[in-house]
């Protein structure tokens, strides 16, 4: 396997490097996106990682060198704790929120086991809206003014007379599809009507915050926490909607890249001074320790002031795929830094290029999808400068086929972002399935 960044780490056998002396310790990454594909191809090159397991990964992780599959549900903890158990996994890393909403640190650090990611009470940030929110107003985060609502009556009344357009947010987790951008009263109060009434997310739109419209452009800031201290990453930037020209519907996300640069040195300073440092301050004094990632989604404003549109408790998924092209510094030692507290002073470092990711999505996405589809193409994709990160695939018989909405992230470095931009278009065209689409504007607002 070549690496994006044009190095080859011959790391050696995990045998050999223990014989050597070295620490060598198998890693457990919890997921099956882009995200996890990203962070397993990154983890893999690490001198300390021995053998790298995913559950469940996908055809990508499979095919990875030094990465095997686990067939284990991401949200199967009890599974998840007896192999970390019975393999000596040494740390275990969470990709998405669901599992970590379930309380996986928890169960794992009850149990002695090493695992990087913010326990249940801190993932309420991203768990709940109307958590979060309150904790933002108590500790003096920016955010838009909002309030929230449990009944139906009184959120339409609300809605009838506030200034549009009108966010209307599902208090729990919906995998990305709980914002509704409403610029018509009647979009706005069909939107809660139908979020309270449970039918569109169950339980999780029980409850509903409607928050003010915030202008600006928007940026994902993610840093690591080890519960006291923070490691900035780089900024990134996802283009949500579905359609060129951020039309369509919303989806998970269809391309990203890193660096944003709206995300100027002083946004950076300032983002750190008035939002970062002050959440992981303001829930030690609530008494929550905030250990993983933390992500920040943030609107810019033309003066350089970012409020908050929400907050993750995991990376971004595609913003990994392009981040961790560009991350020159060893993620398992940054992860291991974070669980035994010393990420104090740990230095980030970046390769200074661009790097773009277009997502390559099956037909019907982000409603219900076509898949089963054989993947052809993949393997006229081999510049050093791209990568092609695997979501929704999984392998059958030796053949990669189509198994989800978002399929591939491919992902490349360029000397600014049209090159990267460029390349990473240039093997888009190179790989094909039936109804496969993608957006043709990634990167548009840094261009
Ligand atoms: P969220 O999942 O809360 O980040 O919201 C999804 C998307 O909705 C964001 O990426 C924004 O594009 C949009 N959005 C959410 N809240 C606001 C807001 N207060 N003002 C403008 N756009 C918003
Ligand atoms: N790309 C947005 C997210 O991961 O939530």
């Amino acid at each position: 396997m070549r690496c994006a960044d044009g190095r080859r780490r011959g790391k050696g056998r995990p045998a050999l490097r223990a014989a050597r002396g070295e620490t060598v310790m198998d890693v457990l990454i919890v997921g099956g996106g882009g995200r996890e594909h990203a962070m397993a191809w990154k983890i893999a090159r690490s001198a300390q990682a021995g053998k790298v397991y995913v559950a469940p990964g996908n055809a990508g992780t499979a095919l990875e060198e030094g990465v095997a599959n686990v067939p284990i549900a991401a949200g199967d903890i009890d599974a998840l704790c007896a192999f970390a158990r019975e393999r000596g996994i040494g740390l275990t890393v969470v990709g998405p929120e669901a599992p970590l909403a379930q309380g996986i640190v928890d169960r794992f650090r009850e149990r002695g086991l090493a695992i990087f990611g913010p326990a249940r009470a801190a993932a309420q940030l991203e768990s709940s809206k109307v958590f979060c929110k309150d904790f933002m107003r108590r500790h003096g985060i920016p955010t838009a003014n909002w309030r929230s609502f449990s009944d139906a009556r009184a959120a339409r009344a609300f809605l009838r007379e506030c200034k549009l357009p009108a966010v209307v947010k599902a208090d729990g987790l919906a995998a990305g599809k709980g914002v509704v951008v409403a610029h018509e009263r009647g979009d706005a109060e069909r939107a809660a009507s139908e979020m309270l009434s449970g039918d569109l997310f169950g339980d999780a739109g029980r409850r509903i915050v409607i928050e003010d419209f915030l202008e600006g452009e928007e940026a994902s800031f993610i840093c690591l926490c080890d519960g006291r201290s923070l490691a900035p990453l780089a900024a990134s930037q996802d283009h949500k909607a579905r359609d060129d020209g951020d039309a369509g519907p919303n989806t998970g996300g269809m391309g990203a890249y890193s660096p944003a640069p709206v995300v100027t040195g002083a946004v950076r300073e300032r983002v750190m001074r008035e939002i970062m440092r002050p959440v992981v301050a303001g829930l030690a004094a609530d008494g929550i320790e905030y250990t993983g990632f933390l992500y920040a989604g943030l609107m810019v404003d033309k003066h350089g002031g970012a409020r908050v549109l929400e907050f993750n408790c995991r990376l971004g998924d595609p913003e990994t795929q392009p981040l961790l092209m560009r991350l020159r510094t060893d993620l398992l030692e940054l992860c291991l830094a974070a669980v035994h507290r010393r990420l104090d002073g740990a230095a980030v470092e970046w390769d200074g290029r661009t790097a773009l990711g277009v997502v390559l999505a099956s037909g019907g996405y982000p409603g219900a999808c076509d898949t089963g589809h054989v993947i052809e193409g993949l393997e006229s994709v081999s510049e050093d400068d791209t990568k092609v990160f695997h979501a929704g695939t999984r392998l059958d018989g030796g053949v990669v086929r189509t198994s989800g909405g978002r399929v591939l992230c491919v992902t490349s470095l360029g000397d600014d972002v049209k090159q990267a931009r460029e390349r990473a278009y240039r093997a888009c065209e190179r790989i094909r399935w039936p109804r496969r689409f993608f957006r043709t504007d990634i990167g548009h607002r840094a261009v």
